[in-house]
């Protein structure tokens, strides 16, 4: 059956800028590479292509730390979005994280009881994620950076030495510091196949330019419930 809201005229809303959908998609290709390229280092299982004088290794390395800084550099600009940007659709999301009635209707909207409604573009489930996630990206840049400053003593290493050396008391060693980077990258396979699932599955569920927001920038919505969305 079609849903009433379905002959309803729809308007075309502007909801994420460019600069986040720019830093979305770099953000995922870093977090691939970082995925593929960590798991690399930390088993290397390929014969060096064409013998020895193939640095591989160094090649997955390079690639790794090329691909860690630009995450680096996204979460800061990401912070100063998140707070600064002229659009306020991901801090009004804050309002229904705290409001207990959001949560019970998103989570009874997820097993078909009711619609979902929000204040901003996210629901108080996917925003606690993308914190939690988030969270987990700062752990990852600040062992990464201590890691670093550990493997390589020049230039910007160096610089980074006494952060280094407090982390490394933060976590009880070099040890903890390696294996808790290490770790933590299942995060992001898990997170990786829920988040597209969850993509795809909520735009067919709620009607709605889901996977295409991140791309064109817009959403749209029935007129009538246009404040609901
Ligand atoms: C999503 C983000 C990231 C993931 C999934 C990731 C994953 C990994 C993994 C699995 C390892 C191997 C650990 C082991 O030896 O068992 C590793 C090593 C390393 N990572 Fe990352 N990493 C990320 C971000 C970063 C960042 C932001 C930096 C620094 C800017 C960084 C720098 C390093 C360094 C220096 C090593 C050690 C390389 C070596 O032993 O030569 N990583 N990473």
């Amino acid at each position: 059956m079609i849903p009433e809201t379905d002959h309803l005229p729809h308007s075309r809303d502007y909801v994420f800028s460019p600069a986040i959908r720019v830093f979305h998609w770099l953000r995922a290709l870093a977090i691939i590479i970082l995925v593929i390229t960590g798991f690399y280092i930390a088993w290397p299982f390929m014969m060096p292509y064409g013998g020895s004088d193939n640095l591989q290794q160094g090649w997955f390395r390079f690639a790794h730390l090329i691909f860690g800084f630009v995450l680096c550099g996204i979460t800061l600009a990401r912070f100063y979005l998140y707070f600064f940007s002229k659009s306020d659709v991901e801090r009004r999301s804050w309002q229904d994280v705290m409001n207990i009635n959001s949560w019970i209707t998103q989570l009874k909207s997820y097993v078909w009881m009711g619609k979902l409604h929000k204040k901003g573009v996210y629901g108080p489930l996917q925003y606690m994620t993308y914190l939690a996630t988030t969270g987990v990206i700062v752990v990852m840049c600040v062992t990464g950076i201590a890691l670093h400053a550990n493997v390589y003593h020049d230039g910007f290493a160096e610089l980074m030495m006494p952060f280094a050396e407090w982390v490394i008391v933060c976590f009880g060693g070099l040890a903890p510091v390696r294996e808790i980077h290490h770790f933590l990258t299942w995060v992001f396979v898990i997170f990786f196949f829920v988040h597209v699932y969850m993509a795809i599955w909520s735009g067919i569920r709620f009607r709605h330019n889901s996977v295409d927001s991140i791309i064109s920038g817009y959403d749209y919505h029935p007129i009538k419930n246009k404040k609901d969305h």
